[in-house]
């Protein structure tokens, strides 16, 4: 196991009806407050009118960005940088999903920044300073409700960028599984698939001595693993939602990472394919992840027993043969997400019909996320070539 620093300071009101406890935790850091939102989930659920009620009752003065897109923007990020410098605003309350929540840490620290705010995505050492952000989670997936880190997209550029920053951790993050009912069943599914993408990208990794983190990862994916499809099946169902916020908390806070070495694959890749394409990002990773899985196990041998730990461990294999479970193991992934969870499984179903960027996509790809080096198993650019071509079609071998 590598050395680590682990600092997760974001307070974790966790459960049902615990709202009350906003107004007080917000005022710890002023009454000038941004609420940040995105298209309008919000005032259909009703959270939008109660947060106002309470933040009203207990006098605070509110001004409001609204329309944060999926993949948000970095335009987003600059009228709410200019709205803070406006209304004097002491701390953000960001209310939704990771998009809402990612552009109000760009904010957050954008205001602390002279320049253009799409500086700090791209080099991310200009990210100091950054007002306070207290958020309300209201669909489980990316994690960023306890980590420093946002992503963001430049339509300009075609570029979808992630960035960090120790002042970009929530100071307070509610996490109440109701909110999450209303989370339509593709964006359940695109999640839990992003929460499991979490996992994998920490998992595959050759560092030795992590057995921490490797059972806390296995423990996370098969809870993930069980309750989506429950979640499907009744979106009412409490501790199904329970179950997959706190999973997606702990995916992606540093516990099932911190102490190994080793970059990520799958995630360089779908940000390429949302950058051009504007995809939901957990469908992206769905699609990609048993094509990645696949070819490692394919071209490299010394990945069989990992992936084979995986089918055993994960899907209960029982096949003694590590590249024979290996394969077992793909299988069952992919058709979990295809057949469990009803996600989209190729390009064209979302849109992507030819392969005219594949070659452009590969090699920002393995740019941006260090694929030549860092992973698990590097990839030049016709290996991620590889693996975007084989998404244009259903899989048939594993
Ligand atoms: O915009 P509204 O109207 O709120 O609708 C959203 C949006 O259309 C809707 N939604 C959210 N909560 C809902 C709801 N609809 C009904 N009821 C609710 N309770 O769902 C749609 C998607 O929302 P979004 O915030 O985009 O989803 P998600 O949380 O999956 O966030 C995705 C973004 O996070 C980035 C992704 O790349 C993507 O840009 N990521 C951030 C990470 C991080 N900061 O650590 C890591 C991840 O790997 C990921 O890259
Ligand atoms: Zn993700």
């Amino acid at each position: 196991m590598k050395n680590f620093r682990l600092y997760i300071p974001t307070d974790i009101h966790f459960g049902n009806d615990r709202l009350d406890e906003l107004p007080e935790i917000l005022a710890e850091y002023g009454k000038k407050v941004l609420l940040t939102y995105g298209g309008g989930s919000i005032k259909r659920t009703g959270l939008y009118d109660k947060i106002s009620d309470l933040l009203d009752e207990a006098g605070f003065e509110v001004t409001e960005l609204s329309g944060i897109a999926p993949n948000p923007k970095i335009d987003s990020v600059r009228k709410g940088v200019a709205l803070i410098r406006e209304n004097d605003i002491e701390v953000i309350l960001a209310v939704g999903g990771g998009s809402v929540i990612d552009a109000s840490k760009v904010i957050a620290g954008g205001v602390y920044y002279e320049g253009d705010p799409w500086d700090l995505v791209l080099d991310n050492k200009k990210m100091g300073q950054a007002i306070p952000i207290v958020d309300v989670l209201t669909l489980a997936a990316t994690g960023t409700e306890m980590n420093r880190n946002a992503v963001i997209s430049n339509p300009e550029t075609n570029e979808k960028l992630g960035t960090s920053g120790w002042n970009l951790i929530p100071k307070a993050s509610f996490l109440d599984p109701v909110n999450t009912f209303s989370v339509p069943k593709n964006q359940t599914a695109a999640g839990s698939a992003d929460i499991l993408s979490h996992l994998f990208e920490q998992y595959f990794n050759r560092t030795k001595g992590t057995d921490v983190q490797d059972n806390i990862a296995e423990g996370l994916m098969k809870a993930v693993i069980k309750n989506c499809p429950v979640a499907l099946e009744n979106p009412e169902d409490y501790n199904a939602r329970a179950n997959l916020m706190w999973s997606s908390t702990l995916a992606l806070n540093g516990i099932p990472g911190n102490g190994r070495s080793g970059g990520w694959t799958c995630h360089p890749i779908e940000h390429e394919l949302s950058a051009y394409y504007d995809i939901t990002h957990g469908v992206g990773l769905a699609i990609l992840t048993p094509r990645w899985m696949k070819f490692c196990v394919d071209t490299d041998p010394t990945t069989h027993e990992k992936f084979a730990t995986y089918a055993r461990n994960v899907w209960d294999v029982q096949e003694k043969d590590n590249e024979k479970a290996a394969h077992i193991g793909i299988e069952k992934t992919y058709h979990y997400f295809k057949k469990t969870t009803s996600v989209p499984m190729t390009l064209p179903e979302v849109g992507i019909a030819d392969t005219k960027l594949v070659h452009e996509m590969s090699e920002h790809a393995v740019k941006n996320g260090h694929l030549g080096i860092a992973p698990f198993v590097p990839l030049e650019v016709s290996d991620v070539e590889k693996i975007i071509n084989e998404c244009f079609t259903d899989m048939t071998e594993f």
